[in-house]
């Protein structure tokens, strides 16, 4: 495996995703628990990354000391190389005191000696496009180092030292826009370090296996379905390794898509035969909805009814030892801040937050070391339908959130006949797979219309496709007019109460991608 140390740098997963890409397990510390994450993976590689600080800064993150003593390879990124090179003995200088500029964006190097990273990649004397992101630099490198490689503003671009294998890019080698870079990062982890590449979804399957049948013993284990790809991905991994030891839980909210509550209960109850309590709940949640406008207000209420429930029926079935959480790895990692020294700021979007303490259960989270299109592959190695692993998003509070205003039975109707029309042209289309996340928003809003030779004064109905890698940022999904026009077309046709659709063309920033 390969341990990511992380100074906080924006790109750090996209490292670990690389290294993963390469058939290797990788994990991310960051540098605060770098060596107790080194100790207890025994990796046999590490990655320092990237960092919004400046080496020359005074209190600026350092790797612990010993990383470079244990005798593994090391590859530093950008800062990571700016701060190996400085823990080693050599020099780093901010900018404005080499009274150059620094690099930001594409940049170009040479490469001037042969090298394991560029095995199959580069030869000496080639030009290659990298993607720079420096204001400080090396000045002088650390003794036992050569020059591999260089750029214009970094006389340092590639550095190498083979006797301990330590090596460092000025670039990342971990975004796009440095086209090679996936490949680079191969070479470390395989020939650099001797990782033998055959990290697969089977493997992880087995081994996870084996690791919930040593946690649970002979337990019980209760899984809250959210009718989401993740939560259904733990549980059918949890059946294959405890059998009729776990039971589902799906509360049905009521506001789920169209026929997206049925196929939950055919997927659980038919195809595996898993055991499934299934609580309709649509009425008690759209009388506590009654009356409620506020985003806020309604995502608390149906959090709260939904853990309530949840509670409830696991009582019936005489409660449970371990409760299972289709948690994933971004939402598990530490991220470094700057505001203010090292901080942890962890995102969580779990339905059931707060339920563990308050049953007095333990955790079982057999996805935390995932993300979300390896737990994609994980659903697909299990056998679950392409059409349920590939389903886009949905957040918990359901169409609630997507009904600014009051929620009515008669307003989610309209929404769930005018969600499925525009997803089903989206999958007509064969675009489905490219977005992110796509959905209809019902808009308290009505304008007029005429159809046929009547007035018509109905709502307004908002489309919303995006694009993005985790949900954090996103950019519109820009469809050709035609399509957008037929869609609209379709839908004021086809449902009652919408007589106006318009497109959403707000990224995130400055949006979310939900509207409440
Ligand atoms: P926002 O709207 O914050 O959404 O840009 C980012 C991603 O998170 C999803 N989302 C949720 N998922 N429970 C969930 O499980 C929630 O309460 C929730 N709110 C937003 C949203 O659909 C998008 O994919």
């Amino acid at each position: 495996s390969i341990l990511i140390v992380d100074f906080g740098s924006q790109v750090t997963q996209l490292i670990a995703r690389r290294v993963r890409e390469a058939g290797v397990y990788s994990e991310i510390a960051p540098f605060t628990q770098a060596q107790a994450a080194f100790e207890r993976m025994k990796p046999s590689g590490i990655i320092l990354s990237g960092s919004p600080a400046g080496v020359p800064e005074e209190g600026s993150p350092r790797a612990p000391q010993s990383l470079f003593e244990a005798g593994v390879p090391v590859l530093g990124i950008c800062y990571g190389q700016q701060v190996m090179s400085h823990q080693l003995g050599g020099e780093v200088k901010p900018g404005h005191e080499t009274g150059e500029g620094g690099e930001f964006g594409r940049a170009f190097l040479t490469v001037t000696e042969e090298c394991v990273l560029f095995d199959g990649l580069w030869k000496v004397g080639e030009r290659h496009q990298v993607w720079m992101s420096h204001g400080d630099k090396v000045t002088r490198f650390a003794p036992g180092f050569r020059i591999v490689a260089i750029s214009d503003g970094a006389p340092f671009a590639v550095i190498a030292d083979d006797e301990r294998r330590f090596y460092g890019t000025q670039f990342h080698p971990e975004v796009m826009h440095t086209p090679d870079g996936a490949r680079l990062i191969a070479n470390f982890v395989r020939h650099v370090c001797g990782c033998a590449g055959d990290w697969t979804m089977a493997e992880f399957r087995a081994t996870k296996i084996k690791e919930i049948r040593e946690q649970v013993g002979s337990g019980r284990v209760i899984c809250g379905l959210s009718g989401g790809v993740d939560s259904a991905v733990a549980a059918v991994l949890i059946h294959e390794a405890i059998g009729h030891q776990l039971t589902c839980v799906f509360v049905d909210h009521g506001l789920m898509r169209l026929g997206e509550a049925e196929q939950v209960v055919s997927l659980f109850k038919g195809h595996y035969n898993i055991p499934l309590v299934h609580v309709d709940a649509s009425e008690m949640f759209l009388g506590g909805l009654a009356g409620v406008t506020d985003p806020e207000a309604k995502r608390k209420f149906i959090g709260k009814a939904f853990i309530d429930l949840f509670e409830a029926e696991a009582k019936k079935i005489g409660g449970a030892d371990f409760l299972a959480q289709g948690t994933l790895y971004p939402d598990v990692i530490e991220s470094v801040s700057f505001t203010g020294g090292p901080s942890v700021t962890i995102k969580s979007h779990h339905n059931v937050g707060g339920l563990p303490e308050r049953m007095n259960m333990q955790l079982v989270e057999p996805l935390r070391e995932l993300f979300k299109d390896e737990v994609r592959a994980l659903g697909k190695e299990l056998g679950l339908p392409d059409v349920f692993v590939g389903r886009h998003p949905f957040p918990g509070p359901g169409l609630a959130i997507r009904i600014p205003g009051e929620v009515t039975q008669e307003r989610c109707d309209i929404l769930r006949k005018a969600d499925a029309i525009y997803l089903e042209e989206i999958r007509n289309a064969g675009l489905y797979d490219a977005i992110w996340q796509a959905f209809a928003v019902l808009l308290p809003v009505r304008t007029v219309g005429v159809m046929g030779d009547y007035r018509t004064y109905d709502n307004v109905l908002a489309l919303r496709a995006v694009t993005s890698t985790d949900g954090m940022t996103a950019d519109i999904y820009p469809f050709e007019a035609a399509f957008l026009s037929a869609v609209a077309t379709r839908i004021i046709n086809e449902v009652k109460g919408i007589n106006r659709v318009v497109y959403d063309f707000t990224s995130k920033p400055p949006g979310t991608i939900e509207w409440e």
